[in-house]
C-alpha cells in the first residue's frame, strides 16, 4: 500500500456531443482491489478502455507507471491456439523470446494448475477454464495492475464462485492492483478493498464504500452481518438510481 498505482482525476469523456461521465477523480493504492459497479451505459467498460489508451478522454487526467493487462468480459481465446500458444500471448505481446516464453508460460499453468490443458485448443476448454486461460495470458502481461470487466459475468454460480477465489488466490500470490468492473454487488465486496458506484449517464461517482474486513474471503464471508448491512445499503442505492 502507500504510493497509488492509478490516479484518474476529472476524467469526462463525450461520445458525439453526449457525455457519457464527467469529472470522475478514483485512485487505485499499490496492492488494493477495488470495484466499480453502475447502471449498464454508465461508461465503465469506456474507463477500462481510456486507462488501457484504447480509448481517448475528452478531459482529464490518466496517471499509470505501465500498460496495465486488461481482461475483457468474454477470453478472446485465439481459436488456432493451444492453451499454451494463448497464455504465451502475453509474453510475446512484451518482446519475450519465443523459448522462454513457452517456459514462463508452462511454469505459470502449472503453478495454477492447468498444465494437462496445455495443448487443448479453446473449443475444448469449459468456459470456466477458458477464463483460467485468459486470466492467466493477463497476468503473463503485466502482474502489477490489472484490468477486468464483468470476466466473469456469463459463468455459472458456482464456476463463478471458484473464479473468484481463484482471482483472490492469484492477486495475493502477485500483489497485485486491480480495477474490477461488475454488475455484482455481492461479487464486489467478496473481492473489494474499495468500491465506487457510479450514476447512470451522464455518470459521477456517488458513493465510494470501504470494505474494511478481513482476508482470506471465504463464501461465509457473505453471510456476515456487516456485508449484508453493505449489500443491503449498495442495493438501495443503485436501485434508486435505475
Ligand atoms: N465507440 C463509441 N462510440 C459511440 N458511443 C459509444 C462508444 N463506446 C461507448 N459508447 C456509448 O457510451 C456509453 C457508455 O458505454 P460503456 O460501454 O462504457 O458502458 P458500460 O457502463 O460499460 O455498460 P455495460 O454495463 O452495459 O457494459 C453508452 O451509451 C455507449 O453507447
Ligand atoms: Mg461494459
Amino acid at each position: 500500500m502507500g504510493h497509488p498505482k492509478l490516479v484518474i482525476q476529472n476524467l469526462s469523456k463525450t461520445f458525439d456531443k453526449k457525455a457519457v461521465f464527467s469529472s470522475l477523480s478514483l485512485y487505485i493504492n499499490q496492492g488494493e482491489f477495488v470495484s466499480i459497479i453502475g447502471p449498464s451505459g454508465c461508461g465503465k467498460t469506456t474507463i477500462l478502455n481510456i486507462i488501457a489508451g484504447l480509448e481517448k478522454e475528452t478531459a482529464g487526467t490518466v496517471h499509470i507507471d505501465k500498460i496495465p493487462g486488461y481482461m475483457l468480459q468474454k477470453p478472446l481465446l485465439l481459436p488456432w491456439k493451444t492453451t499454451l500458444e494463448n497464455v504465451m500471448l502475453g509474453l510475446t505481446l512484451r518482446q519475450v523470446s519465443e523459448k522462454k516464453a513457452r517456459q514462463l508460460a508452462y511454469d505459470m499453468l502449472k503453478k495454477f494448475k492447468l498444465s494437462e490443458y496445455a495443448n487443448y485448443y479453446p473449443h475444448t476448454l469449459s468456459g470456466g477454464m477458458a477464463q483460467r486461460v485468459a486470466l492467466l495470458r493477463t497476468v503473463l502481461f503485466n502482474n502489477q495492475f490489472l484490468l477486468m470487466d464483468e470476466p466473469f459475468g456469463a459463468l455459472d454460480a458456482l464456476t463463478r464462485l471458484s473464479m473468484q477465489m481463484w482471482l483472490l488466490n492469484l492477486w495475493q500470490t502477485y500483489k497485485s492492483s486491480v480495477l474490477f468492473v461488475t454488475h455484482d454487488i455481492w461479487e464486489a465486496i467478496l473481492l473489494s478493498d474499495r468500491i465506487y458506484v457510479l450514476s447512470s449517464s451522464p455518470a459521477t461517482i456517488i458513493k465510494e464504500v470501504n470494505i474494511d474486513l478481513s482476508r482470506p474471503r471465504k463464501r461465509e464471508f457473505l453471510k456476515d452481518k456487516k456485508v449484508i448491512a453493505i449489500e443491503e445499503s449498495l442495493e438501495r442505492l443503485l436501485l434508486s438510481i435505475q
